[in-house]
């Protein structure tokens, strides 16, 4: 795969002519993409049904039998446990008269998938158990192969598990070729949730994402995190970092080729610091209990302050090593963010990370629901249980930080429906992630 700083060219041999308000220009996105309702029904019709997205983490099924519902569009799709090693995701609708046979999550127990309507089962591995009264129905009219539960292509990648709804689709490793090796050394698989809330915005799904796909708006939007930076700080060397793009939709920041204080005039203790403790208290997520502490004692040390950067991961390896924490590699290639297309962005750290997962809120264009995760590589024996969703949790509540992206994409959405927007302006070093998510929504969309 070749390194690029600029969004790849859409793919050859496919004509997005026939698409409305398509990408002619990397550097230009119609607004139209984000409030139209033509724009979003071909979204449900060509890009939904045949893409490749995360239904749920694993630790949500944790035992056999296990299930939760995965919703998309008018779709609600049955992701199901049904051994140690194996996961089925099935169209939830009973092949009787179609009721749906399982809402939210929970468990079947015994095995057995039961209709609540006319109690027909099924096992886990969707074939056909039982029929009641069966001598009622035409013979042959119920053979197995009608009976058994409509399937889902499913896999599992990074702790969760992903489905898509159509038979024809490339394996999930092939569609994730490229992002499955650039993100496989941050961990994923052995982190776990340590919370995981919602928030309905009104704003497009992808509006919302973007928010978080690139770095360029830290100056502005996040002053605790910005401490001051100039114009000129702000390079691509120093902060706002290159991206690989995959055909596939995905993208990555590129490791940074040396770690600079991005402000002038601050220590690298100084600035460490504050950003770590501006993450913690602005996320939640992105630093954590277990770097503060770390943090903490450090300070109460006599470090030379160009040291303190070098000596905060030292004693965090150090500790990691000895409570039995499988910490990512100490490379920079285990930070930085990734996206996973088309609705996946996720911001890994110190072997946490906060995992973004947006969806459409039913037709609406300017809906959406939020996910947020923060998953951490937990203690040996320290494994957190079965995560709950919390919310939605109104934006006001959210901690500082996610809180400055949500106003930013309310204002961002209300600005995309006047008149005064008719496409957006993106710059191809940093919002270069976006622009590639873009122009797969557009190969999708003239299949
Ligand atoms: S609808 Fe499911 S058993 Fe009748
Ligand atoms: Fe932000």
């Amino acid at each position: 795969m070749t390194t690029q700083a600029e969004p790849r060219p859409v793919q050859p041999g496919t004509d997005t002519s026939g698409v409305p308000f398509r990408i002619t220009d990397p550097g230009r996105v119609p607004s139209q993409r984000y409030v139209s309702p033509e724009f979003s029904r071909l979204e449900k019709e060509k890009l939904w049904p045949h893409v490749w997205q995360m239904a749920c983490r694993l630790e949500e099924i944790p035992r056999p039998g296990d299930f939760t519902e995965y919703k998309i569009g008018d779709q609600s799709i049955l992701v199901v446990r049904e051994s140690e090693d194996s996961v089925k995701a099935y169209f939830n609708a009973c092949r009787h008269r179609a009721t749906a046979l399982g809402v939210g999550s929970g468990t079947f127990h015994g095995g057995q998938i039961v209709c609540p309507y006319h109690g027909w089962r099924w096992n886990l591995d969707g074939s056909n158990s039982y029929v009641y009264a069966q001598r009622g129905f035409k013979p042959g009219c119920l053979d197995a192969d009608f009976l058994k539960l409509r399937e889902c292509q499913v896999g599992t990648l990074f702790g969760m598990v992903f489905i898509n709804m159509d038979p024809a689709a490339p394996p999930l490793h092939e569609a994730m070729a490229g992002i499955a090796e650039a993100l496989a050394p941050i961990g994923f698989e052995r982190m776990r949730v340590r919370w995981w809330r919602h928030v309905v915005l009104p704003a497009n799904w992808k509006i919302a994402q973007e928010a978080f796909m690139e770095a360029y708006h830290v100056m502005q939007a996040h002053p605790s995190l910005a401490m001051g930076m100039s114009d000129e700080d702000f390079d691509v060397d120093s902060f706002a970092g290159e991206f690989e793009c995959f055909p596939g939709g995905h993208a990555h920041s590129l490791p940074l080729s040396e770690m600079k204080v991005p402000v002038q005039g601050m220590s690298a203790a100084e600035y460490f610091v504050q950003y770590n403790n501006a993450l913690y208290f602005g996320t939640d997520a992105y630093a954590t209990e277990r770097e503060m502490f770390i943090q903490q004692g450090l300070l109460e040390r006599d470090i030379e302050p160009e040291q303190f950067p070098a000596a905060f991961f030292q004693a965090l390896y150090d500790y990691a090593a000895g409570a039995g924490i499988a910490l990512p590699p100490p490379a920079q290639n285990t930070s930085g963010y990734g996206h996973i297309f088309p609705n996946i962005t996720v911001l890994p750290a110190y072997g946490n990370s906060i995992i973004y997962r947006v969806r459409p809120n039913g037709d609406n264009p300017e809906s959406c629901i939020f996910e947020v995760w923060a998953v951490q590589i937990p203690a040996e024996g320290d494994e957190p249980g079965q995560p709950e969703l919390e919310g939605p949790i109104p934006v006001d509540d959210w901690p500082q930080i996610l809180k400055e992206d949500f106003y930013n994409i309310l204002a961002q959405q209300q600005g995309l429906r006047t008149q005064g927007s008719d496409e957006l302006v993106l710059s191809e070093s940093y919002e270069a992630m976006i622009v590639n998510n873009h122009r797969t929504i557009d190969e999708y969309l003239a299949r």
